[in-house]
């Protein structure tokens, strides 16, 4: 399986470098860079989970504001806390066009991610951003809407609070209508979120 991998990374490259020189050499950065082709993709869609707070909130509490999200982990040691910046910076950055959207964090380890210590961990992405956990099923009901994959790790011990979650790491535009927007791909940095962003705004 790991040497299929593999060969099919070296492949992509392949492919990638090929339609780089068929282009006229390797393409600069534009401002679509971090933004995924999503056309026909049914990806999205009504959920209903569990605020900060405590208090139920659904995808209907969005409609006329835009909602940026993504779905992570608090514990997660590299990933998840490189993403929320990026999104964080990159709300700063898109300026006031930003003010429409709600950055959204939706957690995929409810179990340990909730109340105030979720509500701080978001807080110190941006000072707007929201972070909604639930039940179990709530989030399975969303990740799967969203193609989200995700697994929880074993822990070190029987019960012990320190496994590992392997998840996907997109971020999610999603529009006043409740409809994707825009679907940008993981570690494409704020800049390239920025734009990104606005891109879709206008
Ligand atoms: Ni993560």
């Amino acid at each position: 399986m790991l040497a299929a991998g593999v060969i099919a990374c070296l492949l992509f490259a392949f492919v990638l470098v090929q339609g780089a020189r068929l282009l006229g050499g390797p393409q600069p950065a534009t401002s679509g860079g971090a933004v995924i082709n999503t056309a026909g993709a049914d990806i999205g869609g009504p959920f209903t989970l569990t605020d900060t707070s405590g208090k139920r909130v659904s995808d209907k509490d969005f409609r006329g504001r835009y909602m940026l999200i993504y779905f992570g982990y608090s514990y997660c040691p590299d990933v998840c806390p490189t993403e929320l910046q990026a999104m964080g910076r990159a709300l700063d950055l898109a300026g006031p066009a930003a003010d429409r959207i709600v950055p959204v964090f939706i957690t995929v380890d409810p179990a340990r991610d909730k109340g105030k210590d979720l509500a701080d961990y978001v807080r110190a992405f941006h000072p707007r951003m929201i972070g909604l956990t639930g039940a179990r099923e709530d989030i399975d009901a969303v990740t799967k809407a969203y193609r989200v994959y995700y697994k929880l790790g074993q822990p070190s011990k029987p019960g012990a609070r320190d496994y590992l979650v392997d998840h996907t790491s997109f971020v999610y535009l999603i529009g006043p209508d409740g409809k994707l927007a825009a679907l940008f791909r993981g570690s494409s940095g704020a800049d390239a979120l920025a734009e990104g962003i606005k891109g879709a705004l206008r």
